[in-house]
């Protein structure tokens, strides 16, 4: 996830396209750029917060009324001056700005290398600016269009060209673009909140449409070329609610944008059951070896881990350890040279999960990081890198950075199974084709966010509440628990529904409530069997169950619906309703959401 601004008016443009980066740093801050035309396209740009390309400007200034912006969250190539935006083709002449993923990059660049091509950075959006350029013949729209028809992906493009200096032209394809509409003067981006203080005026460029911008005109048409007639609205949103894109807080948000998390997680890295993960490089060699798979993490990315062990080892069959990366760093582990370490976190920088990396890679292991921010430190020190793309997790609740981490571990036990050979093409071709319908399922779950909040409704003024579920369900009961805990303060616990009569059923009292996730189908009685116990002891049962279970409505008091699908997949459907339960339990109880209390985004001490 970037941001993207452009400009076309009377005024100087760098300052427009720089506050308005400002406005969507919330969408990515590793490098920023801008590129102003004046006669040639001046592009300045530079690596870090956007404060370093304020000084880089102030030193070197630009003048021109005619630019794009961009603020970048890395994806293709860490963060660095020569991979931040805007992109040009080597005579500079053809200038762009890029947000989401070229899935046919690799293809595309090697075509133009053998053409004679030279790359002056290591991401997909150079390509696009060697496209435009190699079809430019006076007619930007007519090039822009072309390029497009080649290149593959989600992702939104903003170019412009030196032979026509009064004008930006962009095309959507899933990636958001808005144009703000001004008097004598336009302006475009990734998002409303970064126009909102210019204009209240605007088109929303839907997806498959291609914009020309003018000082004077806006010109909406399909990528192909067909005339496209829409009225602009006018928002009436106040700053702050339009920077959680609506939402009221920015872990609503993120819940809501696991759809479009999963699909760039997956984004041109499956290839039928094949998958190409460009920064995972274990040999045949590296993968014979693997004795024991050890995944280390901590928090919302150990629950991804125990998904991730059981994934493996159905899977793999490799033996699969998850460890606390705090523990495992202390307990002299019985790692062997050859084995493989995971290490997951989201940020990338939790001082035990380096350290727990650190000490695998110290007794022999390969590390391989899943991570969702590029150039972390935990990126630098693994061997292999596997870049979750859920873009900047603002809430301290992790919601999507956790599903993209479960997509990651399906991704890498696709990669491994099939390089192994534990994996035959039908079930591999199942798993990816499940993969693919994620995004859609997850979907469909948010759209019944209703049943969350009837159940947060119940839950508001309990006491405690318990968590049950087994095998993955266990898993997903773990980071619901979690999640209620945090952010509404509410005493949660989470353990195997084969667990609970050993103890913790004698807390299960009259309205006690007790969250069953029962999606796994060959363990589904035996889930039942700890539902019925705590039944007879008046628990109030919550469910997550398939829209296609029919006999957990005896049981449960109320059923959070999932769609149907593949068991092995379920958990990335089945967290969604307990992360909306946790969000309305905390909002009802009028708690601060983003930043609860106690906790911060990102643990870099011991
Ligand atoms: O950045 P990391 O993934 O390494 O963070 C690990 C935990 O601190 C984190 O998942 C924490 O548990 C979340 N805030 C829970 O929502």
């Amino acid at each position: 996830m970037c941001g993207i601004m452009g400009y076309v008016g009377p005024r100087p443009a760098a300052p427009i396209l720089v506050d308005g980066l400002r406005r969507l740093e919330y969408r990515g801050y590793d490098s920023a750029g801008i590129a102003v035309a004046n006669g040639t396209i001046a592009v300045r740009k530079a690596e870090g917060k956007l404060d370093r390309l304020v000084e880089v400007l102030a030193e070197d200034p630009v003048e021109g009324t005619v630019g794009i912006g961009h603020t970048r969250w890395a994806t293709h190539g860490p963060p660095s001056d020569r991979n931040a935006h805007p992109h040009a083709d080597p005579s500079g002449a053809i200038v762009v700005v890029h947000n989401g993923i070229i899935e046919n990059f690799h293809r595309l660049r090697d075509e133009l290398a053998a053409e004679g091509a030279e790359f002056a950075s290591e991401t997909d959006s150079e390509v696009l600016a060697h496209l435009i350029a190699r079809y430019y013949d006076g007619d930007l729209v007519a090039a822009v269009r072309r390029a497009a028809a080649v290149a593959e992906g989600a992702y939104a493009l903003v170019a412009m060209a030196e032979q026509e200096p009064g004008r930006i032209v962009a095309i959507r394809r899933i990636s958001p673009l808005v144009v703000g509409l001004g008097d004598g003067e336009n302006f475009l981006a990734s998002d409303i909140p970064a126009l909102l203080h210019r204009t209240r005026d605007f088109l929303v460029v839907e997806d498959g449409e291609l914009v020309v911008v003018e000082a004077e005109a806006v010109r909406l048409e399909t990528i192909e070329g067909a005339t496209v007639d829409r009225t602009p609205f006018r928002a009436e949103w106040d700053a702050e609610q339009a920077e959680k894109g609506g939402y009221d807080h920015f872990m609503a948000k993120e819940i809501h944008e696991q759809p479009t998390v999963i699909t760039e997680t997956l984004g041109g890295r499956l290839d039928g059951h094949r998958v190409h993960l460009e920064d995972v490089r274990l040999s045949e060699d590296d993968l014979r070896k693997i004795d024991t798979i050890w995944i280390t993490a901590c928090g919302t990315a150990l629950h991804a881990g125990l998904v991730g062990r059981e994934v493996f080892r159905r899977l793999l069959r490799i033996p699969t350890r998850v460890e606390y990366a705090h523990e495992f760093r202390y307990q002299e582990p019985l790692v062997r040279p050859g084995d493989l370490a995971v290490a997951i976190s989201q940020s990338g920088e939790t001082a035990d999960t380096l350290a727990a990396a650190r000490l695998a890679r110290g007794l022999g292991a390969r590390v391989l990081a899943i991570t969702n921010v590029v150039g972390s430190t935990l990126s630098r020190d693994a061997d292999d890198v596997l870049y979750t793309r859920a873009g900047p997790e603002i809430s301290v609740a992790s919601t999507k950075a956790y599903t993209a981490m479960l997509v990651a571990e399906y991704l890498l036990a696709l990669l491994l199974g099939t390089a192994r050979g534990d994996l035959d093409a039908e079930a591999a071709d199942r798993l990816a084709r499940g993969l693919e319908h994620l995004p859609d399922l997850v979907d469909r779950t948010l759209r019944r966010e209703d049943e969350a909040v009837a159940a947060a409704r119940r839950l508001v003024d309990a006491d405690d509440v318990y968590f049950i579920g087994r095998g993955l369900d266990h898993a997903v009961a773990m980071e619901g628990s979690l999640k209620l805990k945090e952010i509404s303060y509410l005493h949660s616990e989470a353990m195997p529904a084969g667990e609970l009569k050993h103890g913790t059923l004698a807390l299960v009292t009259e309205g006690v409530p007790v969250v069953v996730v029962a999606t796994q189908r060959h363990l589904y009685d035996k889930t039942l069997s700890a539902v019925q116990e705590v039944k007879a002891r008046g628990a109030f049962v919550v469910a997550v169950a398939y829209d296609a279970d029919d006999e957990i409505d005896r049981f449960a008091d109320v059923v959070l619906r999932i769609p149907d699908g593949e068991d092995l997949l379920a958990p990335v459907t089945a967290i969604v309703p307990l992360q909306l339960l946790a969000y309305h339990v905390a909002r009802l109880r009028g708690h601060d959401i983003d930043q609860p209390r106690n906790l911060a985004k990102s643990v870099t001490v011991e």
